[in-house]
Formats: structure tokens, sequence, C-alpha cells
């Protein structure tokens, strides 16, 4: 039997490793966290491409220390947000993704992209949704006074961080927290969750029931 060696290609198997799209705006932290997943075993996948819609944004140099293609395409060059999310779909389809990753990606994501990955697109969120959705989601919670925030994955949908929910954690907040040092604690949670919960995405033997994402091995 031939094994393949193709880049992408498990040598102790003859399955193609499932190819992942990460779709960022700055920091990339996250993206950091899946790279090192990957990196580690911990996530037997291949990351194909990262995608940034800010050509500054410093996970792009994340990607390329990695050796990943890291990819600029910026909106100003697109007619519309439509145009935008199919000039996305198409670079992630001629890479061959099997699952995309938002992680940072300050962008609603439109209905070219949401038809092309039906259930296939993640996002990191740092609050317990349904709790706090949308923009400064820490801030948010300290203004609000709630003693516990979080973080969450979950699938993407055209309801705005409400799709069904795969993983989450709690984060204590702490009398004298201040946006930031609430920030550093939930990022923890989260570079732990986004991982596992791609893990368990490409694992399969699951399937979304209603607003529910059920696993068929869970108990
Ligand atoms: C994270 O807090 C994520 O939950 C939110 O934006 C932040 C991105 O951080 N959507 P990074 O770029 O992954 O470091």
């Amino acid at each position: 039997m031939t094994v393949p060696t193709k880049k992408g290609y498990d040598p102790f198997s003859v399955r193609p490793l499932p190819r992942l799209g990460v779709l960022i705006s700055g920091r990339g932290s996250n993206l950091q966290a899946i790279i090192d997943a990957v990196a580690s075993g911990q996530l037997q996948a291949t990351i194909a491409v990262v995608v940034s819609n800010r050509a500054d944004a410093q996970g792009l140099q994340r990607a390329r220390d990695a050796g990943i293609e890291p990819l600029h395409l910026c909106p100003r060059e697109y007619p519309d947000r439509q145009s935008y999310d199919a000039a996305v779909v198409d670079a992630l389809r001629k890479r061959d993704v099997d699952l995309v990753c938002l992680a940072g990606f300050m962008r609603l994501v439109g209905p070219p992209l949401l038809e092309a990955f039906p259930n296939r697109i993640l996002n990191v969120h740092p609050s317990l949704l349904p709790s706090f959705p949308g923009l400064d989601a820490q801030r948010q919670a300290l203004e609000h006074g709630v003693r516990v925030t979080g973080a969450t994955v979950h699938l993407v949908t055209s309801d705005l961080d409400g799709g069904p929910i795969i993983l989450q954690a709690p984060v204590d907040i702490l009398a004298d927290d201040t946006v930031d040092s609430l920030s550093a604690r939930v990022l923890i949670q989260e570079h732990r969750l986004y991982p596992e919960a791609i893990r368990m995405v490409l694992e399969g033997g699951w399937r979304v029931e209603g607003r529910r994402f059920v696993r068929s091995s869970a108990p």
C-alpha cells in the first residue's frame, strides 16, 4: 500500500488530516493556542491558511512563524460585504478547508460563508453566552455586576454569537477586577477550550438539535 506523504497527510494513516482555516483580525492568541495544539498532537489537523481582514494583524506573523500560509484579504478592495465573504469562501475552498475557526475575527459572517460551511464554522467568545454577546463582553460583564463570566465556543449561525454552544468555562469576577485583569483570566480559558472544541467537532458523533449541540457519546 502506498502511504501518501503529501503535506497535510498523517504518514501513519491513509486518511488525510482535516484542514482548518483560521480567520483573525488582530493579536491571534487563540490562533496560537490552535497552532500549539496541532504542534503538540492534541489536535490531529492541519492549519491550511490564516486569513485576516487587517494587514497589520499580529496573528499573520504568528502564522508565518509556524510555516502556515498567511493571507490578507482587504475589505476595501471589495464593493460590499457579500463579495468580500465570497472571496473568503473562495480562498478557503481553494485550500480544501474543512472547518473554519473564527479567532478574534471582527466582522459579521454573512450568508456566503454560512452557506458554504454549514455547521462548520466555530467561534470563541469571551463570556458565558447568551450573556453579553457582541463587543466588549468583559466590560459588559463587569458593568452588569455579574459574579461569574467565562468563555464560550459555539457554532456560528446568522444569529450573532447565538449559535449552538459546544463548550463553556466559568471565570469568577473578583472585587478589584479591571477589564484587563478579567480579560486575561478569560483568555486562559479561551485558549484551553478552543482546541478542545475543535477536536470534538472534528471527531464527529454530534448533531444539532434545535439550539443544542448534542454529542451521541455524551453521558
Ligand atoms: C478573544 O477574546 C476572543 O474571544 C474575541 O476576541 C479576542 C481575540 O483575541 N472574539 P486573540 O486575537 O485570539 O488574541
